[in-house]
């Protein structure tokens, strides 16, 4: 026997649209008027307005009821809507003032034991910085600063090294105009001291300086150097000796090797490399010290007389020693840092080593 369907006559129909829009109301302001969150109410919202949410699927039980009748339902199903988002702004606002009226009575109690203590630390370089400084205060030198950007003719001119000279490959300089560039090296500070000064000078000068580099594990563009100017009768290749060895020899250790060997400046003669023995592969040759088995730390050598001159000292009575290090390096045989581009990572799983 073939099953009759029973549709419900059309007022039946109007009637259950009605039934539903007002069970919907009924039954989602009581939900909304116990929600106590603000993330309660998102839910409710969207289970009535959100897409597939009971507002947004009610319209498609209009399409079975006539035109009249849907004239009748439409203001009742906006009634209904606007109530519904009246009630969840009323009952946000509500839990919102519920949460501020908590915070006035709720009192904060600091537990000191629960606050890590993070206090910063004092770079690894401005460390060294000091250390160098006391160190070298102890036998007479004072520090003195010199410019970053400087001109051309503190940094290469008036120490021997005029424009067009083939030395100047020595330094990749970064200049800013043809006459102004970021100091290559603290050498720079020589002829200012010379000319302010008067013998004896024993002058140092630390800080930053900057090279067009190749980067490597051994050479930044930015790095720090180290330069002393000890300007006197008599000096000689012995003093600076025993400078490299006072200086290596209490910041690495007592049983450090340290070698000088001939090395051009011009802006010293004779001029000498100043080299550690490469704590890596002690002396066999690796790819820290370029397979070497020694790490140029520095530069030195007794001032050129030209130089002495341009600085207004006669050559004839003094004698000077220039001799400039870098910090890095120096560090890098320190502490067996393979690559002295961490000092400038900003890592500081890196740099807290240095507590
Ligand atoms: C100079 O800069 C000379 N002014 C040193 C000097 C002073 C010679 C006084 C004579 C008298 P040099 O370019 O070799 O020389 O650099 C000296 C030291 O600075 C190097 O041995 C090294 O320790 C450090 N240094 C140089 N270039 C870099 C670099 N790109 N990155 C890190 N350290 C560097």
């Amino acid at each position: 026997m073939q099953k009759q369907h029973t549709n419900p006559p059309k007022c039946a129909k109007i009637k259950l649209v009605e039934e539903k829009i007002s069970q919907i109301q009924n039954q989602y302001s009581e939900k909304i008027q116990k929600a106590q969150s603000l993330k309660e109410l998102d839910i409710l919202f969207l289970a009535l307005f959100g897409k597939h949410g009971e507002i947004d699927l009610l319209p498609k039980e209009f399409s079975k009821l006539s035109d009249s009748e849907r004239r009748k339902v439409g203001p009742l199903f906006n009634q209904a809507k606007q109530n519904l988002e009246k009630a969840i702004e009323t009952q946000r606002n509500k839990v919102r003032e519920e949460s501020y009226k908590k915070l006035e009575t709720e009192k904060f109690v600091l537990q000191p034991e629960r606050l890590q203590a993070r206090t910063g630390l004092i770079h690894p370089l401005d460390q060294f910085e000091h250390e160098i400084v006391e160190l070298f205060s102890k036998i007479g030198f004072q520090q003195y600063e010199s410019p970053e950007i400087d001109t051309d003719d503190y940094n290469f001119e008036l120490l021997n090294i005029p424009a067009g000279h083939p030395a100047r490959d020595l330094w990749d300089t970064l200049y800013i105009n043809s006459k102004l560039l970021l100091r290559t090296h603290t050498s720079n500070a020589q002829i200012r001291i010379m000319r302010q000064y008067k013998p004896p000078i024993r002058m140092m000068v630390l800080g930053r300086c900057f090279r067009h580099e190749a980067v490597d594990a051994r050479h930044e563009h930015t790095f720090d150097q180290f330069e002393l100017i000890y300007v006197d009768k008599n000096l000689s290749m012995a003093n600076l000796q025993y400078l490299s060895e006072y200086f290596l020899k209490t910041v690495l250790g007592k049983d450090t090797k340290v070698r000088l060997r001939p090395k051009y400046y011009p802006f010293v003669e004779p001029g000498v490399g100043i080299d550690g023995l490469c704590i890596f592969c002690k002396g066999t040759g690796c790819k820290v010290c370029g397979g070497v088995g020694w790490l140029e730390v520095g530069g030195a050598g007794m001032i050129h007389p030209q130089v002495l001159r341009n600085g207004g000292i006669d050559p004839n009575i003094y004698t000077g020693i220039a001799w400039g290090p870098g910090l890095e390096r120096i560090l890098m045989l320190k502490h067996g840092i393979n690559d002295l581009r961490l000092f400038r990572s900003g890592d500081l799983k890196f740099l807290e080593k240095f507590k």
